[in-house]
């Protein structure tokens, strides 16, 4: 299957530096072996569509969509908006939005249907904390969050993307070791069998802290089919490099 590296920005950026990282990126992306996306903040879309015009190697994502389809929905952006801007994908689910929003399995499950929907690709975000791993509830806590997806999206779940992110493991420079990123990766794709037939061709991101020198290796196992990348994201030469490992 061919892989995928998303980079996920977050809520950094400004006009002069997205464009001196997606120059960067164009500059040395080559002839990439993998999908490669990168996840703008909302408000940079339009500038982010027109710096990636006329190349197909490096594709448009969100970092959010609303679960609404319009009305009086005061901040927020609907799939369809998104769609306008030639945007092709759309994380769901990320752990800061979990958090920080408060946003529930069944908000994250209605986004990625509203992304489909739209056509958007959604990547929906799934991992347990740090206290959900320390109280071996990873297993559990990733299949409920999965399930909710698979449930509402039904027979087009073949065409979401999933990132396992370890929440303890975004932005602190711990990685789950390959065998255990690759245990819950395995543990996903039996998920998505029993969900479809067509499970094989779903992309299983890693994600957090996944950097150059850690992607080689993680992207070997079996079931990781890409990564979603935070801070390495944000230096052309970080990036390059993690889409090289990915072959
Ligand atoms: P990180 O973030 O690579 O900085 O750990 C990953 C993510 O949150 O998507």
């Amino acid at each position: 299957m061919r892989k995928m590296i998303a980079g996920n920005w977050k809520m950094n950026g400004n006009l002069a530096a997205n464009e001196a990282l997606v120059q960067g990126i164009l500059a040395g992306i080559g002839e990439p072996a993998c999908d490669v996306v990168v996840c703008p903040p909302g408000i940079y879309i339009a500038q982010v569509q027109a710096l990636l015009a006329g190349q197909d190697k490096v594709a448009l994502g969100v970092q959010n969509v609303s679960q609404h389809q319009n009305g009086a929905y005061t901040g927020d952006v609907s799939a369809d908006m998104l769609k306008e801007f030639g945007v092709r994908y759309a994380i769901v689910g990320h752990s800061e939005r979990r958090q920080h929003q408060a946003e529930t399995d069944t908000n994250v499950a209605i986004k990625a249907k509203r992304a489909l929907e739209a056509g958007i690709t959604p990547i929906v975000c799934v991992g347990e904390t740090q206290r959900e791993r320390d109280e071996g509830m990873t297993d559990y806590i990733v299949r409920r969050q999965l399930a909710a997806v698979t449930h509402l999206v039904g027979h087009c779940i073949s065409e979401i993307v999933v990132a396992y992110e370890p929440v303890w493991a975004i932005g602190t420079g711990k990685t789950a070791t390959p065998e255990e990123a690759q245990h819950v990766h395995a543990i996903m794709r039996t998920q998505l069998r029993a969900a479809s037939e067509q499970a094989d061709r779903i992309r299983l991101l890693y994600g957090g802290s996944m950097n150059a020198s850690n992607a080689a290796q993680l992207l070997a196992q079996p079931d990781i089919d890409g990564g979603l990348i935070g801070g390495a994201a944000l230096k052309p030469q970080d990036f390059l490099a993690i889409i090289a490992a990915a072959q």
